[in-house]
């Protein structure tokens, strides 16, 4: 059986494809209030201006393409298990070749019909893709109502967060990229990896982690993503990366 790899991705992995990502200096929540237009509250103030938002996305997305991280951790899967757990909207993991994706936080390039406060009740096979089109007020599902991101905002629940849970505490090793770790529950999913099981955290930034078992290396995720791949040559048992006692 081949090992198995959880990927935890966030904005940073795609900062080299020319995306912003949302708390550096100059990112996107510097220029957006998420309050205002990635949260339900903001839906149900102003659903016209969290269209135009996601909107923006959307077209922002059609113009970038993979680097070379997201290539990196695609080719993991010829040796390994990989699956990809991505924070981010865009669909470059999917791009790239990963093939086991799940976005924690929806997908920019997908919509579905809203169902009132909290959204709860709506069902997978009402979502739909719509790449890089734009969603305006009055574009409604064949239910008749209308067409929202499918997108978790802030203030609703995280329907993904068990299956990602399930996976990286079965994960032989934890791989993180590119994420600030302050967004909750996806921020505390490498807390569920086993006591012995070696996490990676690629990311430029200084970063306080207190959990003994995470090595850093401070570096771009293309980088960081090529010296992981080099160590996996050299190395392929796991149990070397094994966190110190
Ligand atoms: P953040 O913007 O919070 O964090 C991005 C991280 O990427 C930071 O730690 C940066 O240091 C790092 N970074 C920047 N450039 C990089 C590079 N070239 N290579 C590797 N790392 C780099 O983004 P997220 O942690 O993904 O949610 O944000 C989490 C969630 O907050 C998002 O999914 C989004 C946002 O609000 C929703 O909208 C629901």
């Amino acid at each position: 059986m081949k090992n198995s790899i959880a990927v935890l991705t966030g904005a940073g992995v795609s900062a080299e494809s020319g995306l912003g990502t949302y708390r550096d200096n100059g990112g996107l929540w510097d220029n957006y209030d998420p309050m205002e237009v990635a949260s339900i509250e903001g839906w149900m103030r102003n659903p016209e201006l969290v269209l135009n938002f996601y909107n923006m996305q959307r077209s922002k997305l059609k113009d970038v393409k993979p680097n070379a991280a997201h290539r990196a951790i695609a080719s993991l899967q010829d040796k390994y298990d990989v699956s990809v757990i991505t924070q981010n909207v865009d669909n470059l993991h999917e791009r790239a070749g990963s093939s086991k994706v799940i976005h924690l936080h929806g997908e920019v390039t997908k919509v579905r019909p809203e169902h009132g406060r909290y959204d709860r009740d709506y069902s997978e096979s009402e979502v739909f893709d719509i790449g890089y089109d734009q969603v305006c007020l009055g574009d409604k599902a064949p239910n008749g109502s209308q067409l929202r991101p499918h997108i978790v905002f802030f203030g609703e629940a995280v329907p993904k967060i068990e299956r990602a849970i399930e996976i990286v505490s079965k994960a032989d090793m934890v791989l993180i990229v590119g994420t600030s770790l302050q967004v909750y529950p996806a921020a505390s999913l490498y807390r569920y990896a086993g006591n012995d099981t070696p996490i990676f955290i690629i990311d430029p930034a200084e970063l306080k982690l207190s959990d003994r078992r995470i090595v850093h290396i401070r570096e771009n995720a293309t980088s960081g993503m090529q010296k992981i791949v080099e160590m996996l040559e050299k190395e392929e048992n796991f149990t070397t990366f094994a966190p110190a006692k």
